[in-house]
């Protein structure tokens, strides 16, 4: 039997229409309207088509998006300085800084500039930190998001075997948290681990988050597993691949998200829920 689809994109519907909801009846009692500000510096032509999205998702819940588009030229200082005033500004509650940013800035000093109150992307120390410890906090929004997309099927994570593959800051390392926290048990691989294929095969959850078309194959799949594949790799002709083959893996998989369609619009989703939880936390 091929894998279940796990439906990002209907998961992602009803989070933002519940999300449309406590909107609404924030206004109704004359409560704050969320306010995020979503930045973006350059031209970078994939960060351009994730922010419309993320703006356009705001709209749609009713938050306001607070647009900053900047120049490649923008210097340190200057977006030091928007940070700030962001940071300041009662009807912001999120900030977000699309990454990456143009090389000429130093990206982990804006990111350590955010309030960790505002910092919707959780990437800042403050609130990694607070993940690491079991605290409650702002939660990088792509693992959170697999999190939910876990938790819409009837997978246990307590005592699986989860295997993460990718260590990035904003992926690969928080999922990691992210498993450990739900009780899994954890192995994080790369790019550079050596018996790639049998850390795979042990794997009750995967989790490929290495930006690599293809990098897994579908046959070192343990049969029955999960797959969450979280890669988005644009093909010359356009299409969307993810990290792991696909046909393979469906059919030796029990379940699995699409790509695109499957982690995609979660990143999205929990970017709206934290949000709104950082506008609950700053103004009631
Ligand atoms: N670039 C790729 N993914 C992300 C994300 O989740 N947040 C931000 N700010 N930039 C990104």
């Amino acid at each position: 039997m091929p894998a279940r689809i796990i439906d990002g994109k209907a998961i992602a519907a009803d989070i933002r229409d519940q999300i449309q909801t406590a909107v609404s009846e924030r206004r109704e009692h004359g409560q704050s309207t969320p306010g995020l500000a979503v930045v973006l510096v350059g031209d970078n032509a994939a960060s351009s088509v994730y922010v419309r999205m993320k703006r356009r998702d705001c709209e749609q819940v009713g938050f306001v998006s607070q647009d900053y588009d900047l120049p490649a030229t923008t210097t340190q200082a200057e977006l030091m300085a928007l940070i700030d005033e962001l940071n300041a500004n009662p009807a912001t509650h999120g900030i977000l800084v699309q990454l990456p940013l143009p090389e000429s800035i130093d990206a982990q000093a804006v990111i350590e500039r955010i309030d960790p109150a505002k910092d919707v992307d959780g990437f800042h120390p403050q609130n990694v930190g607070r993940l690491v410890l079991r605290l409650p906090g702002l939660r990088s929004c792509t693992p959170h998001g697999v999190m939910t997309l876990l938790q819409h099927t009837d997978v246990d994570p307590v005592g699986a075997h989860a295997v993460v593959v990718g260590q990035s800051n904003i992926v690969g390392r928080p999922m990691a948290l992210e498993l450990l926290n739900a009780r899994c048990t954890v192995t994080v691989c790369h790019s550079r681990t050596r018996d790639l294929r049998d850390q795979v095969a042990q794997a009750d959850i995967l989790v490929a988050a290495v930006g690599w078309t293809g990098f897994i194959p579908g046959e070192w799949i343990k049969p029955g597993a999960t797959v969450i594949d979280v890669g988005i790799n644009r093909q010359p002709d356009g299409r969307l691949l993810g990290d792991v083959e696909p046909a393979t893996a469906m059919a030796r998989a029990a379940w699995m998200t699409p790509v695109p369609g499957g982690v995609g619009p979660l990143t999205r989703a929990t970017l709206l829920e934290n949000t709104l939880a950082a506008t609950r936390q700053l103004d009631g």
